[in-house]
């Protein structure tokens, strides 16, 4: 889960993890919540308990959310264009062309932070909780140990390469210096350099 604040104080809670009352305090005291982004079609599992924690808050889903995940309250469906609530400070992609996954990258501006799920994950020695079957699976079937690319679900297949291509593009016209991602380490140095690599095979066509 990433926290936001919007210029106005609010927070956004961008793909929730499972909120305690313990985090929900914690939460609370950085300032109000007043959206819960769902960001990834695979990315829904807990936001019904920042619901349950948020009861004021407005939720926003991925296209798609609502078919893997009925039972889930929303809003409002996420698209490429910045909705009044954060235009200005945060802008957005919907990444087109993939055959399963579906997610929305976003770019803050105030720190230069690129936001995403599963575009890239980042496994690394330093991660913690990855031992064992994990690690073999990362490092010598998905060849992705110290290695930052796409997500497994993704590089199932894209079904549209070309609008995969075009929205990778339009993330990496952001200005960003750092890669917050949902799965593994963070990226803090040469962010854009580990995009481009990241995405290379979809890129070059
Ligand atoms: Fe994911």
């Amino acid at each position: 889960m990433t926290v936001i604040r919007l210029a106005s104080g609010e927070l956004m809670l961008h793909s929730p993890c499972n909120i305690t009352a313990a985090m929900a305090e914690g939460i609370s005291a950085l300032g109000s919540v007043a959206h819960i982004v769902v960001p990834g079609n695979f990315h829904h599992l807990h936001a019904a308990s920042a619901q349950a924690a948020f009861a004021g808050a407005k939720t926003w889903i991925c296209p798609g959310v609502e078919r893997r995940a009925p039972g889930l309250e929303y809003d409002e469906v996420l698209g490429d264009v910045a909705p009044g609530d954060w235009a200005g400070e945060i802008d957005q992609v919907l990444v087109r062309g993939a055959r399963i996954m579906r997610e929305v990258a976003m770019f803050h501006r105030a720190s230069r932070t690129l936001i995403l799920v599963d575009l890239i994950e980042n496994f690394t020695d330093a991660t913690p909780h990855t031992g064992g079957a994990l690690k073999f699976l990362f490092k010598h079937i998905l060849r992705m140990w110290n290695n930052p690319r796409p997500a497994p679900e993704y590089r199932m297949g894209w079904s549209d390469r070309k609008a995969a291509a075009e929205s990778l593009r339009r993330i990496l016209a952001w200005d960003f210096q750092r890669i917050v991602l949902s799965h593994g380490d963070l990226i803090e140095r040469g962010a854009r350099e580990v995009a481009i690599r990241a995405w290379s095979g979809i890129l070059e066509g």
